[in-house]
C-alpha cells in the first residue's frame, strides 16, 4: 500500500534536488546565438545538468503556426505583428518552459521577451515600454535568471546571415541598429541579469564567458 507513494515522494525528492533555472539568449539576427546555445547545453549536460533547448518563436505546435505567420506570412500591422509574437510566447511558457522549470530543468531559450521589446518596441516603433508590459503579461512576468546578450554591429550581422530568409531579416541596416542598440541598453540597465558578450570573438571565447556567467549563478559545479 506504502509503495507508490514512496516511488512518487523519491521522485519528487530528486527534482527538487536540481533547481530550474531559465538562460535566454539575445542578440541581432546572424549574431551567432545558436551555436551558443549549442555550447551551454552541451556543458549542462556533461555537469549532469537535464538541459532542455527551445527556441521563440515556435518551440511549441502552436507557436510553429504563428511562426510561420509572422516570418513568413504577407503584410501586417506592427501590432498585429507584436500580438503574434505574445502569443507565442504565452503559449511557449505556459506548455513548455514552466514545465521545465518546475521539473528542475535547466532551460536555454534562443530569444525571448526581450527580442519582441527590442525589434516590435524599437525597431517597429511601437514603444519599449508599452511592448514590455504586452511581453509581461503573455509570459506572467516569468524573467530569465540570466539573459546573454551576443552583440554583433548590423553590417556583420547582415554579412553573416547571407541570403534574407525572413520578414525581419528583410528590413535594412538601421532597423538592425536600432535593435541592437535597444538590447545594449537593457543590458546597461540591469547587469545584475545581462551578459554582454562580443559576438565578434571567437566561439569558444564567447561561450568560456558565459559558463563563467552561469557558474556564477551556483547552477553548475
Ligand atoms: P529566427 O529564424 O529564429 O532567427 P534567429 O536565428 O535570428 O533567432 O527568426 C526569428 C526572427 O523573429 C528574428 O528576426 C527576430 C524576430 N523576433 C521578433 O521580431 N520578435 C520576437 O519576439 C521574437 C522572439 C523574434
Amino acid at each position: 500500500m506504502t509503495e507508490p507513494y514512496a516511488g512518487s515522494l523519491a521522485e519528487a525528492s530528486s527534482a527538487a534536488a536540481a533547481e530550474g533555472f531559465l538562460v535566454a539568449f539575445e542578440g541581432g539576427d546572424g549574431a551567432g546565438k545558436s551555436t551558443q546555445v549549442r555550447l551551454l547545453a552541451a556543458t549542462l549536460e556533461a555537469a549532469g545538468r537535464q538541459v532542455l533547448v527551445t527556441r521563440q518563436p515556435g518551440g511549441t505546435p502552436l507557436g510553429q503556426q504563428l511562426r510561420d505567420l509572422v516570418l513568413h506570412g504577407g503584410p501586417m500591422s506592427a501590432r498585429a505583428e507584436a500580438l503574434i509574437f505574445a502569443a507565442d510566447k504565452a503559449q511557449h511558457v505556459d506548455a513548455v518552459i514552466r514545465p521545465a522549470l518546475a521539473a528542475g530543468q535547466a532551460v536555454l531559450t534562443d530569444r525571448y521577451t526581450d527580442s519582441s521589446v527590442a525589434y516590435q518596441g524599437a525597431g517597429r516603433s511601437l514603444g519599449a515600454v508599452e511592448v514590455h508590459e504586452l511581453q509581461m503579461w503573455a509570459v506572467d512576468h516569468l524573467v530569465p535568471d540570466l539573459t546573454v546578450v551576443v552583440d554583433v554591429p548590423a553590417d556583420e550581422g547582415r554579412r553573416r546571415r547571407g541570403a534574407v530568409h525572413d520578414r525581419l531579416e528583410a528590413e535594412a541596416d538601421d532597423f538592425h541598429d536600432a535593435i541592437r542598440q535597444h538590447f545594449l541598453a537593457m543590458a546597461a540597465g540591469h547587469p545584475d541579469r545581462y551578459l554582454v558578450v562580443d559576438g565578434t570573438l571567437a566561439p569558444e571565447q564567447i561561450q568560456a564567458a558565459v559558463v563563467d556567467r552561469v557558474r556564477s549563478l551556483g547552477v553548475l559545479r
